[in-house]
């Protein structure tokens, strides 16, 4: 049973909500793309919001969203590369659910980020995103109960999560009449 949130953490460019979106689908469990919303409410979109308002209007809407999904039934919810640095967020996720990690080399990262989306990296260019790979990847790791082996490509992946998230929870039974599986 899919009873706790699991909050998605990782590098941008990692493969969280690609993976998140499709992973949650396969299992039928709800889903929630932190930044997402965020644009939503503000009707702009992400990089926008950095532009127009400032990084620390972000962050302070990134910590109010995250607070608004636990009053929410559990999902799994992708969350921005930034979300789990700030303390307050790390003990939100702690106390609400698991935290799984997304974790891609950075030589992968590099080559596919698309940096025009990404508005803290996007003036400073591949050498920024290295400095904070560097910069942010202990944390993660610190930080996750779970931790998904991203490097060897997309279906890898989805299947690894997917694996992860049935075996955690469970949710194998479910699924034994239907597919056969
Ligand atoms: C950020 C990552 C972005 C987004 C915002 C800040 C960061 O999300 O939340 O631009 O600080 O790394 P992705 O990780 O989905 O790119």
């Amino acid at each position: 049973m899919f009873d706790r949130s699991v909050f998605i953490i990782g590098m941008t460019g990692s493969g969280k909500s690609s993976l998140g979106k499709r992973v949650a689908g396969n299992l039928h469990i709800p889903y929630s793309d932190l930044d997402r919303r965020i644009s939503e409410v503000f009707q702009i979109p992400v990089n926008d919001i950095f532009a127009q308002y400032g990084e620390e209007a972000f962050r302070r809407a990134e910590t109010a969203m995250l607070i608004q999904t636990t009053r929410e039934p559990p999902a799994l919810i992708s969350t921005g590369g930034g979300c789990v640095m700030n303390p307050e967020n790390l003990n939100i996720m702690r106390a609400n659910g698991l935290i799984l990690l997304v974790d891609r080399p950075l030589d992968q990262i590099l080559g596919d980020i698309k940096l025009d989306r990404r508005p803290l990296l996007a003036d400073k260019g591949l050498e920024e995103v290295e400095r904070v790979y560097h910069e942010r990847i202990d944390t993660y790791r610190a930080a996750a109960d779970l931790v998904l082996d991203n490097s060897k490509g997309y279906f890898m992946g989805m299947t690894g999560m997917e694996r992860m998230l049935r075996l955690r929870f469970g949710l194998y039974s479910q699924d034994l009449s239907g597919r056969g599986a």
